[in-house]
């Protein structure tokens, strides 16, 4: 495969191949780009089939960490690491140190973070190799809260926005997937008086949801079925595609997953069927504005007060989106390119 002819290439920056012999590491790192900062995004490890699909994975993701990082008003460019192998087997920590002083012949040009296949504690032995590393263990904790607050905001903000109204009273809201982000989203809407229908394939997540949130528990794959207003995906990517989008009744969308839509016909066919829809990787990008905050000097509130700022960049893009008459993805595609061509400046955060 070439690198530079790849379909995903998108004037990547940088991308460098990584080998440690004694360890047996074998990783890509990616830079997309590096004008807002240096480029944050997390360190995947994965048993992929091939060399081509770690490239192709590592430009994707890289991408995306440009744009979502720009979109959340974050000092930072987008970038990504694959580690090739198995997470549960071919992982060691002076494997994870050898990443880190990988990372650290970037000059800091790279931050790693967590992501698919690594943990907080692998973070604390590549943090023993390069000090341009977050989310490490006891320093930053679950990023679960801070994206669950995100989506409410963004959620809240995409119902005044479709619905007209100002609060989440008597809204019907389904929920896919009480995870760490589904069960706090759900708990939080619930407080704020919305009528919850859930699903998720683990039932012990649904009784309590019953139990505590006085939630309606559908079968998996009923919940696109749901008489509500809102339907909130926060289990899998891919969920809105071809065979569901005829089947919501919802007309907003705003949920955590990743990689919400199928393809990008289904942003459009979405818009047609005339269903707001969130763009993924703004309304979920609590997490990342909450490692921003973390360290020495950690104020929750800041943070907090941060990640509800996705609210606000939400109804900015709802508004381009029809001015244009565009998909909403397409929007905030266009806003964060807007946003990182220009490099970051201080005061755009402010
Ligand atoms: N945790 C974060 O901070 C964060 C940040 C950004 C994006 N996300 C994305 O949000 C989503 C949820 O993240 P999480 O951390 O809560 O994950 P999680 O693994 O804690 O929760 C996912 C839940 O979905 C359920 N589920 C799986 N298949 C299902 C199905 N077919 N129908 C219904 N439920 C199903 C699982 O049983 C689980 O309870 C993921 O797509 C993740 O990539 C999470």
């Amino acid at each position: 495969m070439s690198v530079f002819e790849s379909a995903h290439f998108d004037g990547h920056e940088q991308v460098v191949f990584c080998h440690d012999e004694a360890t047996g590491l074998r990783a890509i790192i990616a830079l997309h780009n590096t004008n807002r900062g240096p480029a944050l995004g997390g360190c995947r490890m994965w048993n992929y089939a091939n060399e081509d699909e770690a490239v192709t994975d590592a430009l994707r993701l890289s991408r995306g960490m440009t744009y979502k990082n720009a979109l959340a008003d974050l000092p930072w460019g987008g970038g990504k690491s694959v580690i090739l192998g198995d997470a549960k087997t071919d992982k060691t920590p002076a494997m994870m140190r050898a990443m880190g002083r990988m990372v650290d012949r970037l000059g800091g040009a790279y931050i790693v973070a967590e992501d698919v296949g690594t943990t907080p504690d692998d973070m604390t032995e590549v943090r023993k190799g390069t000090s341009h590393v977050k989310g490490v263990q006891g320093e930053g904790g679950d990023p679960s809260p801070a994206t669950a607050y995100g989506v409410f905001a963004g959620l809240k903000a995409s119902v005044k926005a479709k619905l007209g109204r100002d609060s989440l009273a008597g809204i019907r809201i389904a929920v896919q997937g009480l995870g760490n982000v589904g069960f706090e989203l759900a708990r939080l809407a619930r407080e704020a008086g919305a009528v919850l229908t859930v699903s998720d394939i683990n039932t012990s997540m649904l009784e309590k949801a019953e139990r505590e949130l006085g939630a309606t528990v559908v079968a998996p794959d009923a919940i696109y079925d749901a008489d509500v207003d809102v339907f909130a995906p926060c289990a899998l990517g891919a969920t809105l595609n071809a065979q569901t989008i005829p089947r919501l009744n919802a007309s907003v969308v705003a949920g955590s997953a990743n990689n919400q839509l199928a393809t990008e016909a289904d942003g459009e066919a979405l818009r047609r069927r005339g269903v707001l829809y969130a763009p993924d990787y703004l309304i979920n990008a609590g997490g990342v504005i909450h490692i921003f905050h973390e360290g020495p000097g950690y104020d929750r509130k800041a943070a907090f007060e941060h990640v509800g700022r996705i609210g606000a960049v939400l109804t900015d893009i709802y508004a381009r989106a029809a001015a244009d008459g565009v998909p909403t993805q397409a929007a905030a595609d266009r806003l964060a390119e807007e946003k990182f061509q220009l490099g970051f400046s201080p005061r755009q955060a402010a």
